[in-house]
């Protein structure tokens, strides 16, 4: 297993779509094997392959507060939704940023393991906002992108801040929050 290296906002690999995977073979299961890896070291709770630039529909996820319980959602298709909850969100791709986002709170999804074998179940919770999350990804798609352009700018000036004191002296401060890093 590898850890792979996580693109950050605002690289524009992470607006590239997905696509849907059609083989099931030894390198998809490495890459998610991978994704997983990466993932719990970050640490976060949920990585999508476009966040590790490969663009194929797949994302992997654990909302677990105690021991590991991995999900892995090839090909995700939402099937049904209701219900709205409000949740503030982080994500590994836009590092130190947390804000509120509107999602549906119970989400009937339809999916692959990384064997090829279809499944479906419901998710609501901490679960079901991971998965919504993680499926913008695979759309090209930032949590970001629903805020306010007054906060989107504010975004902007912390980044490119970011990226000149990286420059600078090489230093990356990172602040620990409670907010789960999707
Ligand atoms: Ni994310």
């Amino acid at each position: 297993m590898a850890r792979l290296a996580i693109l950050e906002y605002p690289d524009p690999r992470l607006r590239i779509r997905a696509e849907p995977v059609t083989k099931f073979d030894a390198e998809v299961q490495k890459l998610v094997a991978d994704m997983l890896e990466t993932m719990y070291a970050a640490p976060g709770i949920g990585l999508a392959a476009t966040q590790v630039n490969v663009h194929k529909r797949i994302l992997v996820c654990d909302v677990a507060i105690e021991g590991k319980q991995p999900y892995c959602l090839i090909n995700p298709e939402i099937v049904h939704a209701e219900g709205q909850t409000n949740a503030e969100e982080g994500c590994l791709s836009v590092p130190e940023f947390y804000d509120y986002v509107d999602r549906a709170a119970l989400i009937r999804v339809k999916a692959f393991d990384p064997q090829g074998r279809p499944f479906e179940f419901q998710a609501d919770g901490l679960l079901a906002v991971c998965i919504q999350h993680e499926m913008d990804h695979l759309e090209g798609k930032l949590f970001v992108d629903y805020l306010s352009e007054l906060k989107r700018e504010r975004l902007r000036k912390k980044a490119s801040k970011k990226a000149k004191r990286a420059q600078h002296d090489g230093s990356d401060t990172h602040v620990p929050s409670s907010v789960p890093v999707i």
